[in-house]
């Protein structure tokens, strides 16, 4: 079984049926571009396979498990979306940086919010030893000084891949478009999750910006085997990055192969017509 298999989504906004059944499957370290016209239902499918937008039916299998089902887990509570929503990465066009935060905060403060909830397990299950008193807290307030550290270190190191640890103590309006996306990139990896999702990482930045972000998403897949799927409207990059090309048309997968097969020889009317407004 594959990596990731989506099953047969289906999503309906009041009357308007954006996804129709939408299925494909992705192995661990693949690449795979989801292209298609505006209004296709591109981001409303990342929306719903990371848990942001409610799936009517459709399943998710990560690792051959059933991760979750639209139907059976409709009324699951936001506690344990959470925590299936961690198996997933989402990098938004418009970056969604926290103003008010610097570069290293903005990643970190994820991580360590999940570090604290993991401490108040620790002490639950210290406590549940028999462990009380001064002891209770020295072990606690231990394991919290250890696990910030490492993760603050993680979270710069993932910012020093990114190209960007001597901006880590600048805020967002400091920064280019392009410094923020690989911001924003950073923020999701910090929390290490199985699969990346970029939803159009570029199209919110200028020409000369685009190149950078493309770059460090381009080294995640080379140097880190980063399991990645890409909205993009970059045809050039997801031709020469991606495993797998997926083509959609009105909430339906209109095409699926490698870059060769959907960019040099589409096979559907669709497709073609797609490809050819920008070859223009
Ligand atoms: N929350 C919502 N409520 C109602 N309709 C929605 C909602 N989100 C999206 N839609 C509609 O669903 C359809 C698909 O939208 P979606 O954003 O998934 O398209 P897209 O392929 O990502 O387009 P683009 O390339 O412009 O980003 C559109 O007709 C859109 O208006
Ligand atoms: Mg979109």
């Amino acid at each position: 079984m594959a990596y990731l298999q989506v099953k047969d989504f289906k999503k309906k906004f009041n009357d308007l049926e954006v996804l129709k059944g939408i299925s494909f499957d992705i192995e661990k370290g693949e690449v795979l571009s989801i292209i298609g016209s505006s209004g296709s239902g591109k981001s409303t499918l990342l929306n719903c396979l990371t848990f942001l937008e409610s799936l009517d039916s459709g399943q998710i299998y990560l690792e051959d498990k059933l991760l979750f089902d639209g139907v059976r887990d409709s009324k699951l509570k936001e506690s344990a979306l959470s925590d299936k929503r961690s198996n997933f990465g989402l990098v938004f066009q418009n970056f969604y940086l926290i103003p008010q935060k610097n570069v290293l905060k903005n990643v970190d403060f994820a991580p360590k919010i999940k570090v604290n909830r993991e401490a108040k397990a620790y002490k639950k299950s210290l406590k549940s030893q028999g462990v009380k008193g001064k002891k209770l807290k020295e072990m606690v307030n231990a394991y919290l000084k250890e696990n910030l550290k490492a993760t603050e270190e993680y979270c710069i190191s993932v910012l020093e891949k990114m190209g960007l640890k001597d901006k880590m103590q600048s805020y967002p309006h400091q920064l280019s478009g392009g410094q923020c996306q690989r911001v924003a990139i950073a923020r999701a990896l910090a929390l290490k999750p199985k699969i990346l999702c970029l939803d159009e990482p570029t199209s919110a930045l200028d020409p000369e910006l685009t190149g950078e972000v493309l770059k460090v998403i381009r080294e995640l897949k080379e140097k880190e085997n980063i399991t990645m799927i890409i909205v993009t409207h970059e045809m050039e990059f997801a031709k020469n990055i991606s495993d797998k090309v997926v083509f959609m048309a009105n909430g339906n997968i209109i095409e699926c192969g490698s870059p060769k097969e959907v960019f040099n020889n589409p096979k559907n009317q669709l497709t073609k017509q797609f490809l050819q407004g920008y070859n223009k």
